[in-house]
């Protein structure tokens, strides 16, 4: 059986890309730690005569990955389409942000990511066709004063996701770096942001999914959802690296402004 596989699909832009493979009549592996909202959201997709399993694994741990793979071998599915979705940010000054935590954004932002990506893409390259998209987000372009680490992580994908963009190419091999703003989830609330700071307005994950489909089908290297997205990533090579430094920190709200 073919599927696609998506990380982080028990809520927000990963539970909307969900939908919308269901949607595309794809038949979905679904990977997160909430294992009753991912069974809820199987059970509901399935009534859309979609095929819907759940993998349930904490991408924190080293040997997560390793296990998803084995579990897509174990049910005969080849995946197709890999969404690395699963992520977290943590509002703090890097020198304050509690080392537990920064274990853990570094293991599932980058570590579960790449190793995902290794493991799926050596199986989609011998295949000779096959699509990854990698959610980055606009604060992996420079480096964002109170979301530091969660900066830096995303920095790793969008680097990471370029070069696999271009050696997968020959092989028949779609991949594409999402760089969302700011999406209507409850990513922020889960990072400690005050929602008072927050500036820009926020769009529906729909939007990313959107835009992320559509990049990839283009094969796009980089894909900005919306057109403030864009704006905030070009008019950052507009101005000295420290003002856009300072400006990305002040729109991101993770500090009091
Ligand atoms: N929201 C935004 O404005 C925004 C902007 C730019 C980029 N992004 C990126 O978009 C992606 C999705 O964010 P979102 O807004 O949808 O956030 P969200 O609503 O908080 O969802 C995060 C997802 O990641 C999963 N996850 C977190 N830690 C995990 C772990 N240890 N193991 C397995 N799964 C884990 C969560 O599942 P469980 O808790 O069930 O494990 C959940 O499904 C992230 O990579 C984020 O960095 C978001």
């Amino acid at each position: 059986m073919r599927a696609t596989l998506i990380t982080g699909a028990s809520m927000g832009i990963g539970e909307a890309f969900a939908r919308e493979f269901a949607r595309r009549g794809n038949s979905l592996v679904l990977v997160a730690r909430s294992g009753e909202r991912l069974a809820a959201l199987a059970e509901e997709l399935r009534s859309r005569k979609v095929e819907v399993l759940v993998c349930r694994q904490d991408l924190c741990r080293p040997d997560a990955p390793g296990r998803v793979h084995d579990f897509c071998l174990a049910h005969s599915i080849s995946v197709d389409i890999l969404v690395n979705c699963a992520g977290l940010s943590h509002a703090s000054d890097f020198s304050a942000i509690p080392p537990e935590k920064a274990e853990e954004l570094m293991s599932v932002n980058m570590l579960a990511l790449a190793r995902l990506s290794r493991l799926f893409a050596a199986d989609m390259a011998a295949d000779k066709k096959g699509g990854i998209i990698n959610i980055a987000s606009i604060t992996g372009l420079q480096g964002v004063p109170g979301l530091g680490l969660y900066a830096a992580t995303k920095a790793f994908v969008l680097s990471l996701t370029e070069s696999m963009h271009e050696e997968l190419k020959e092989h028949g091999v779609k991949v594409s770096a999402v760089c969302p703003g700011f999406i209507d989830t409850g990513f922020f609330q889960a990072a400690g942001h005050e929602r008072t700071n927050e500036i820009l307005p926020l769009s529906p994950p729909e939007v990313v999914v959107r835009a992320a489909l559509k990049g990839l089908m283009k094969n796009r290297m980089r894909v900005y959802p919306t057109m403030l997205d864009t704006i905030l990533a070009f008019s950052g090579r507009l101005v000295p690296r420290d003002t856009a430094v300072r400006l990305a920190g002040f729109l991101s709200g993770a500090r009091a402004n």
